[in-house]
């Protein structure tokens, strides 16, 4: 039997935090076996927020590495820098001529990140999501592995896959998203309205990076907003407590209830220590692998272009069925 396809990927626009790892990495790290994986280094969506040029170069081997430390195989998955493989952009200016202006423009990330970044709501920002599309349609993607934050996204790839399916005739796989529960919105420890996030650069409290040393993952954790409440439950009357407490299972591989009766009759210091100490014992290997993985630049080099053969193949077939059925001349 045909093995499913799974397709995601990561920005190299910031310092990964420990909600890009349980949301979406860790996830990708579980597929590999069972899936045909093409995973990502989303750089032609991060410039769509402004970059300096040598940090997006250092952060997107920076990316690759970390992709492997936390346990991607290049032998099992493609790993791959998305500018290298064209079709990307080229499927994306077919994808436009089917997406309408309003749907593009009602995206809630396009609405956020535009008054975000009032100074710079340029085209690329609102295409985002067509290209998001093209990403995974260029691979027939069965399953889209991502947080609650990108199931819009994927949801506008399986509106934009149906349309041309239907004016041009059966050309893609219409796409998945998959969420995993507990771990698909982690909250930013200072505001647990808000989702952590890796561009959070006002409170450095607020995200803990896959970079931070041990020291540092303890004291944000410490510092965590929690409430008066004083008791370790999981409600949603105390969204910083269950925060805390989808971070703490998500890391050590346990249940809610669990954690309820750990931590029964326990002050929420003692909760906080512990729960740094659940994320800190991972990523202590990750950040150690990592570095070393970083001070051979020829093996990371060799790993992106196989990777990079292997989207392009991949990607190729699929753009010239679709220049096919749009009737461009293909000579
Ligand atoms: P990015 O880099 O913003 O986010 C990468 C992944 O991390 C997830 N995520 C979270 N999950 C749980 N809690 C959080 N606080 C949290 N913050 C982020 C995101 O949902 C995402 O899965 N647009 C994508 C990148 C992309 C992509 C694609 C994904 C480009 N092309 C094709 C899937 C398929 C993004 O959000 O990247």
């Amino acid at each position: 039997m045909e093995r499913k396809i799974a397709y995601s990927a990561v920005q190299p626009s910031g310092n990964l935090t420990i909600g890009n790892y349980v949301g979406a990495v860790r996830n990708w790290v579980e597929m590999q076996s069972e899936y045909e994986c093409y995973y990502a280094i989303a750089n032609l969506h991060a410039i769509t927020v402004r970059q300096d040029p040598a940090e997006l170069r250092r952060r997107t081997l920076e990316l690759a590495a970390l992709y492997i430390a936390c346990g991607l195989d290049p032998e099992k998955c493609a790993l791959y820098v998305q500018s290298q493989v064209p079709a990307h952009a080229e499927l994306c200016w077919v994808l436009n001529t089917v997406t309408a202006v309003g749907e593009a423009s009602r995206m809630t990330q396009f609405k956020d990140k535009s008054q975000k970044h009032a100074d710079n709501v340029n085209m690329g920002l609102m295409d985002y999501p067509v290209l998001m599309a093209a990403d995974i349609l260029l691979y027939q993607a069965d399953y889209v592995p991502v947080g609650a934050d990108q199931k819009q996204h994927v949801e506008l790839a399986r509106d934009l896959a149906i349309r041309f399916n239907n004016r041009y005739g059966e050309t893609f796989t219409v796409p998945e998203p998959l969420i995993r529960k507990g771990v698909a919105k982690i909250a930013s420890l200072q505001d647990p309205a808000k989702k952590m996030s890796k561009s959070e650069a006002e409170n450095p409290n607020a995200s803990v990076f896959l970079s931070d040393d041990r020291d540092t993952v303890l004291r944000k954790f410490k510092r965590a907003v929690t409430d008066s409440l004083g008791a370790v439950r999981y409600s949603e009357e105390q969204p910083g407590i269950a925060n805390l407490i989808n971070i703490y299972c998500a890391f050590r591989g346990c249940t809610p209830e669990e954690v309820e009766r750990e931590f029964k009759g326990k002050g929420y210091g003692d909760f906080k220590l512990a729960v740094g100490e659940a994320v800190a014992d991972v990523l202590d290997p990750i950040r150690e692998e990592q570095r070393r993985l970083l001070a051979d630049k020829s093996y990371l080099g060799d790993l992106l272009a196989r990777g990079r053969e292997r989207a392009a193949a991949a990607a190729r077939k699929t753009l010239s069925k679709v220049y096919r059925k749009v009737g461009f001349y293909q000579g």
